[in-house]
């Protein structure tokens, strides 16, 4: 009998955007504890760079090639995050049903970038799933879920009190534009750090004041915060964010978003459905594009400046 097939995106080495390969490869088949997720929308992360380009310090870049494959991907078919519907089940599943619209991150199997993915149901390092939000896309849903995976671990670290003074700093990319809601949800007095063209973004996720990190003038604005949250991790860096760093109150704390790894947290994944259901995060989509166009994807996202999410959209045929 002929063997379904589907397309994906391989990526058969390290390097450029270039390496990536569009191909028709075997369709994969549930095991008694997977669900196969017919893949509506997959995205182009920080961490989807990172994984085909690894372009990385190398105390980051060692143990990451240790556990995604040290000459090439282990998984040739790479991408982390997706939204999609649940199509076929395995016999010892119980948290989800066919027709399911569900999203979520697939951790060290990978595999998003492609028609169909089978991963478990329950969260472990190959990923974490929950029902998606019913109001929004799934494009907007995957910007949800990597964004919102990252910002709702670093905010719930930090304990954030209603009234308290927080600056996340790179407010404008895709966890930077959540924490920013995540923060003035829990009632805090929020400052985002963007460039500026993105300032007026900024303002529109409900920021009290925004500052330009490229503007030389704009040290004068810093304050004393409770919390300084860098969304933009510790690679990215200016003379502003040593600013911020120093700008706390005696008893505030300084969060890296590159301080602990992400955790794959179905709980946190429902959480964030239902703050976006009750309009509390609204999604922020910079581009989409088709799964055709996934090296141009990761070209933009490689540059380093994108406004939200970039998804893609995956059509079947
Ligand atoms: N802990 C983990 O396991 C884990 C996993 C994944 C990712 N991460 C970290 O999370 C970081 C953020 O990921 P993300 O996808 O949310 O970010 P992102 O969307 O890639 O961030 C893009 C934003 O960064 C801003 N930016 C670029 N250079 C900047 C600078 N020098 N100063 C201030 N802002 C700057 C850009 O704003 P402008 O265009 O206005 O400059 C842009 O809006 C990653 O870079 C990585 O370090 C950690």
């Amino acid at each position: 009998m002929k063997k379904s097939t589907m397309k994906a995106v391989v990526c058969p080495r390290y390097g450029a955007p270039e390496v990536l390969l569009i191909k028709e490869v075997d369709k994969p088949i549930p095991r008694s504890d997977e669900v196969c997720i017919k893949v509506h929308a997959t995205a182009v992360t920080a961490s989807d760079i990172y994984i085909r380009g690894s372009q990385l310090p190398i105390r980051t870049l060692i143990p990451m090639r240790i556990f995604i494959g040290v000459t090439k991907p282990r998984k040739s078919i790479i991408g982390l995050v997706l939204s999609g519907e649940i199509v076929a089940i395995g016999k010892e599943i119980n948290r989800f049903q066919p027709g399911d619209q569900v999203y979520g991150i697939t951790g060290f199997g990978l595999g998003a970038y492609a028609e169909f993915k089978c991963m478990k149901e329950t969260d472990s390092t190959f990923g974490c799933l929950s029902l998606k939000p019913a109001n929004i896309t799934h494009e907007e849903s995957t910007y949800i879920a990597y964004g919102g995976l990252l910002a709702l671990q670093s905010i719930e670290k930090s304990n954030i009190e209603k009234g308290q003074k927080v600056l996340i700093y790179g407010a404008s990319g895709t966890s930077g534009t959540i924490a920013v809601q995540l923060a003035k949800h829990l009632g805090a007095e929020v400052t985002g750090v963007c460039s500026t063209t993105n300032l007026e973004l900024v303002k529109s996720l409900g920021a009290d004041k925004v500052i330009d990190y490229t503007d030389k003038n704009s040290a004068n604005l810093v304050e004393r915060y409770d919390l300084v949250l860098d969304a933009v991790g510790k690679a990215k860096s200016s003379t502003l964010k040593n600013m911020c760093k120093n700008a706390l109150s005696p008893l505030g704390k300084y969060i890296s978003i590159d301080d602990d790894r992400l955790e794959n947290s179905s709980k946190r994944l429902v959480k964030l459905k239902e703050l976006t259901e009750s309009g509390y995060i609204k999604p922020i989509l910079d581009k989409i594009y088709p799964l055709e166009n996934i090296i141009e994807a990761h070209e933009y996202v490689g540059k380093g400046h994108k406004k939200g999410g970039v998804a893609i959209t995956i059509l079947h045929t």
